[in-house]
């Protein structure tokens, strides 16, 4: 068998996923053994037409029986099944396969050139394989793939500057190499189809860390057998832009496979906060996500982890789960973004037509109406309650599965309002499930 070098690139459509079905049919050729995958590296476009979009680059360690020319074969019918059109030379392209090295061969003919003849002054493509394979050897040169990539002169500054992982123990490996360099790493877990609260998360990780890193994981334990977890929005393209220009350093994009192998079976236990109110409407729902937020902090050992305060229940959950289970992490609170006219932004509003988008702002309003009702001196919570469900109802919205005034440590429900107190709605608009709250103003 012999050991190969590959380069994968993509700077059209969805690159990432690209990258990703590249891999997954590499890993599934039957004359090829998948070895590794670095991470994919975002790149500015090197030569080709102006304007072009930049690159994911990764890098790939095979081993295969196939000759030198079978292999190169084998390479472009996997880019022409992932649509790659060959039009204008260095051109944008959905995918790109590229034999760096196969073995210690040097073959020089019309159809062919392994060493791949640029490999040498290729920052985009020695920089990933540094990563997996750093001392292959390049035949020619007598040099390793991690020399080459030390002789080239340093990346400018404006390069970007972010690397999406999918292997696990790579992701690990990273994050801990980062922390023995000394810098302090922050994380920011999402499911993806993000918008601007993630944004901030990411905004205020940067503040409190040198290195951010980011997770898209829709995390299957945490849906319900009724739930959306199949139509749950997936925009990895869009994820990745959005996160590359807040600042994000590092992206863990996990198969479900590797986060849940065949035989897994440990699950979190969810503290006592974890049982009213969502606890109630979406049971499992915490199990799974406690689960899932300890692996990623295992995964990824980060100082510092950065969550909304949109979904308030489950920082209560992820808070009293590090403070029972001593993880080393730091979990910050991050106040609920919302649009100008209050809505609290959540993936889920891309479900609402422009009709349930108005009637949704009825949650934000009966918060804030709440919150007047305590400002003025009300501290009977069924009365504020009842003025919050007829807000709803008012808008038409008939599916309420709560209208809460809770402690905002132990979300115990409240009956009089004399101390600290969080108000809690999750109601259906339309199809769509919205959850929203709001600590109100205490009243002296
Ligand atoms: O809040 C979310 O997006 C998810 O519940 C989380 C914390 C990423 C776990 O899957």
């Amino acid at each position: 068998m012999a050991a190969c070098l590959l380069a994968l690139g993509s700077n059209q459509g969805d690159r990432a996923q690209n990258l990703l079905a590249a891999i997954e049919r590499l890993n599934t050729h039957p004359a090829i053994q998948f070895r590794r995958i670095s991470s994919f590296h975002l790149t500015s476009p090197v030569g080709g037409p102006a304007g072009q979009d930049a690159y994911f680059n990764a890098a790939a360690l095979i081993e295969t029986d196939l000759y030198p020319a079978e292999l190169l074969h084998a390479l472009l019918k996997i880019e022409q099944e992932l649509g790659r059109v060959r039009s204008e030379c260095w051109g944008p392209r959905t995918i790109d396969l590229d034999l760096l090295l196969y073995d210690a061969a040097i073959l020089e003919s019309s159809e062919i050139t392994v060493p791949h003849p640029r490999l040498h002054e290729r920052r985009f493509a020695l920089a990933p394989a540094t990563e997996i394979a750093a001392d292959f050897v390049h035949p020619k040169l007598r040099q390793t793939v991690g020399e080459l990539l030390a002789a080239l002169p340093p990346p400018a500054a404006d390069e970007p500057n972010l690397r999406v992982f999918t292997s696990p123990t790579d992701m690990q490996a990273t994050i801990l190499d980062l922390r023995r360099q000394g810098r302090r790493v922050g994380l920011v877990p999402t499911m993806g189809a993000l918008h601007e609260g993630h944004v901030s998360l990411v905004r205020h990780a940067r503040e409190l860390a040198d290195t951010v890193a980011a997770t898209i994981f829709v995390n299957p334990t945490q849906f319900g057998p009724n739930e959306d977890f199949q139509k749950y929005p997936r925009t990895l393209d869009s994820d990745l832009r959005a996160l590359a220009a807040a600042g994000c350093n590092l992206v863990f994009i996990p198969l479900a496979t590797d986060i849940y192998p065949p035989g897994f079976s440990t699950y979190v236990e969810p503290p006592a906060v974890a049982q009213p109110l969502e606890g109630v409407c979406r049971p499992g729902h915490f199990r799974g996500v406690a689960t899932i937020v300890l692996k990623l902090f295992q995964l990824l050992p980060a100082h510092v982890a950065c969550f909304g305060q949109k979904d308030y229940q489950q920082l209560q959950v992820i808070k009293r789960m590090v403070a029972d289970l001593a993880v080393p992490i730091e979990v910050v609170a991050c106040p609920t973004v919302r649009e100008a006219d209050g809505l609290a932004m959540s993936s889920r509003n891309r479900y609402l037509s422009s009709a349930e988008r108005e009637q949704a702002l009825a949650l934000s309003r009966a918060l804030a109406q709440a919150d007047a009702l305590v400002s003025s001196g009300e501290q009977n919570a069924a009365t504020i309650v009842g003025a919050m469900r007829l807000m709803l109802q008012q808008a038409r919205i008939v599916q309420i599965d709560y209208v809460a005034l809770a402690d905002p440590d132990s979300l115990a429900e409240r009956t009089t309002v004399d101390r600290p107190t969080i108000a809690l709605i999750a109601a259906r608009v339309g199809t769509t499930r919205l959850i929203d709250n709001r600590l109100l103003s205490e009243n002296e």
